[in-house]
């Protein structure tokens, strides 16, 4: 019977050798990765922290944005989302999150979805829109902001 460590060893060297990413190989065939739990930051500086992903994906987290469309002083606030697990057949996950902001009037949603890079380097692609809150209906036209971020995961000090 072959024994797996040295084989696996044996595969990555040969794999490296041609240039292929080690660290890519490995994450897709360990499909550890792309489950949120963790803290990222995305390329507003903005952090958040994703805790346990449970069972059937759901997840809570906090949210630290760098930057407001109000002037309140910006807080830590809540988030509440859930996310589609990896598997070793397609992996690369989609997810969605509500940021109740609890500074301002105003509900963000983000949906995105998880991508290992050619350095198997897990990339967050999210999309989100952001509800301001209007004072009356003739203003709803420009209440939605819209806009995209990425975030790449904060390594453990
Ligand atoms: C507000 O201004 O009312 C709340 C803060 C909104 C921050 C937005 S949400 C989308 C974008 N991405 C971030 O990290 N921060 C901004």
């Amino acid at each position: 019977m072959v024994q797996a460590t040295p084989f696996l060893l044996v595969l990555f060297l040969a794999l490296g050798a041609h240039g292929v990413s080690v660290k890519k190989v490995h994450a897709e065939l360990f499909p550890l990765q792309c489950i949120l739990t963790g803290t990222w930051a995305n390329d507003l500086g903005s952090n958040m922290t994703i805790g346990t992903v449970k069972a059937n994906g759901d997840f809570t987290g906090t949210y630290n944005t760098s930057v407001s469309a109000t002037r309140e002083k910006i807080k830590e606030s809540p988030l509440l989302g859930s996310q589609h697990l990896p598997n070793m057949l397609k992996g690369q996950p989609t997810f969605g999150f509500t940021v109740h902001w609890n500074f301002s009037d105003s509900i963000a949603v983000f949906t995105g979805q998880c991508f290992v890079d050619d350095d198997g380097n897990e990339v967050l692609k999210t999309m989100w829109l952001l509800r301001t809150r209007a004072d009356n209906l003739k203003n709803d036209w420009k209440a939605t902001w819209v806009g995209y971020n990425t975030f790449t995961r904060l390594k453990e000090q």
